[in-house]
């Protein structure tokens, strides 16, 4: 017999509580807790009959196999891992408006050829999506387009067409008859989600599903979705930038980290192959205060223009601002530069930033980064415009990072003619048509950076 119980589910969190309580004993949040009416009865016993046990030698021995269907685009593999598994469920997080949908349809009408592909939107309407795809060029005649936000009926039309693929657009819209909180609450959602990974596991159909992003930057309900999902994937950007990154943060079929580039134009998404580029200004001549450096993130080198600009300091406390790098790195810079290379950068307002509005963190940026806030100080460029890596230690040596060739390579496809790396770095060849000027200190970072080549 099934009898209902009242319930307190936090919005922030999906933590529950038999009392009403000012603050959610899970996530420490304040008034998140709401009540929901839950209908409690004997559960079918889900998986009591496949308890069976295989050892894990013969799974080794015989791993089922991985079938990986392109997406369209290279640098949507690449975030998926080498593409898409069957019966694989992602979850697509971004702030609304950044592009997720538009990008879905991409991905969707690109696999529709000969495939079926159910698009299911909660948000738009039929005539809004056609509009979409008419500006983005698709001609996917094939794409099941619906408008609905029961997901009983989604999922049972994705079941009767045997679909491939299942996009939820987006999982905030949708409602599961059984379930009766409202849309978008941590019960519904985590129902939905549930219903859908179920789905996906005994049809082999693969499921992407969209989430919104809360504006601390959660997925709403966050943990909550992540767990019960193969991959988590996250659409972001600078503000008012047009380019955009998918991470991947979770993947059960691949690595983590990966990093996808794309550049949003008005035909739509398109892939950014020699991501470098966006983060460089290219400017004719160097300038003071500016370094190119090659740095790591998503599983790829990266060249990376960093400015520093250094000023006298009026008021107080001398202010130190940094964007793209983590502000207490740069204080310890600034007592290294202090220290061993006599900049007396105490009394200057410090200010850092990485062209693009990418996020770095990662101990190579050590060596660019003095040397741009030594540039900046001296109000003088590096001449020949080496491009610089290297961490940098407490007692003013330069230490070498991972990955070093593969930076070397990234710099030379990019047609950089010089590089200050550390000396533990330096290849066991030299690579053609690229000036190699090792360092173990700062001094003789400092010294290598500014001497006419
Ligand atoms: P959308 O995919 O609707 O974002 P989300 O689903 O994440 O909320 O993207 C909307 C934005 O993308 C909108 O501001 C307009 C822009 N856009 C383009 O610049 N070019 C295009 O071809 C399309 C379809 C959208
Ligand atoms: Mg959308």
């Amino acid at each position: 017999m099934a009898r209902t119980q009242t319930l307190y589910v936090c919005r922030a969190c999906g933590g529950e509580a038999l009392k009403w309580q000012g603050q959610c004993a899970h996530c420490r949040e304040w008034d998140s807790l709401e009540a929901v009416t839950a209908a409690r009865g004997p559960r079918e016993r889900a998986g009591a009959a496949a308890s069976s046990s295989t050892p894990l030698g013969e799974g080794v021995a015989q791993p089922p196999p991985l079938a990986r269907l392109s997406l369209g685009m290279a640098e949507v593999d690449r975030a998926f891992g080498g593409g898409l598994v069957a019966g694989s469920v992602t979850l697509l997080g971004g702030e609304p408006g950044i592009g997720k949908s538009t990008l879905l349809l991409q991905v969707a009408a690109a696999l529709a050829d000969g495939r079926v592909i159910v698009y299911a939107s909660g948000e738009e309407s039929v005539p809004q999506i056609g509009l979409r795809a008419r500006r983005l060029g698709l001609a996917a005649a094939q794409l099941l387009l619906v408008c609905d936000s029961s997901l009983d009926a989604i999922l049972a039309l994705a079941l009767e067409r045997q679909s491939t693929l299942l996009v939820i657009d987006s999982i905030q819209a949708m409602q599961l008859a059984a379930c009766e909180s409202s849309p978008g609450s941590p019960l519904q959602l985590r129902d939905c989600t549930a219903a859908l990974v179920r789905y996906a596991k005994s049809s082999g159909c693969a499921v992407i599903i969209v989430g919104h992003v809360t504006k601390d930057g959660n997925i709403a309900g966050p943990k909550l979705l992540e767990h019960l999902v193969d991959t988590v994937l996250y659409f972001e950007s600078d503000a008012g930038s047009r380019y955009r990154m998918l991470r991947a943060t979770k993947n059960r079929f691949g690595p983590v980290n990966e990093l996808g580039f794309f550049a949003m134009s008005e035909g739509g998404l398109k892939e950014v192959r020699n991501p470098s580029a966006i983060f460089l200004s290219r400017r004719p001549q160097p300038v003071p205060g500016s370094v190119v450096m090659v740095a790591r993130d998503g599983g790829r080198p990266l060249l990376i223009e960093v400015q520093a600009l250094v000023d006298r300091s009026h008021f107080g406390a001398p202010r130190r601002v940094a964007q793209g790098v983590d502000v207490n790195r740069v204080s310890m810079l600034l007592a290294i530069l202090s220290r061993h290379a006599e900049l007396p950068l105490a009394d200057y307002d410090v200010f850092v930033n990485l062209v693009g509005g990418i996020d770095i963190a990662e101990t190579a940026t050590d060596l660019p980064l003095a040397l741009a806030l030594a540039s900046s100080l001296r109000g003088r460029a590096l001449p020949g415009a080496p491009v610089v890596f290297g961490e940098l230690g407490l007692t003013g040596e330069v230490r070498p990072v991972a990955h070093g060739e593969e930076r070397l390579r990234e710099l030379m496809k990019l047609g950089y003619k010089g590089v200050i790396l550390p000396r533990d770095n330096l290849p066991r060849t030299a690579p053609p048509g690229v000036a190699l000027h090792p360092v173990a200190s700062l001094g003789e970072a400092l010294a290598a950076a500014f001497t006419d080549p």
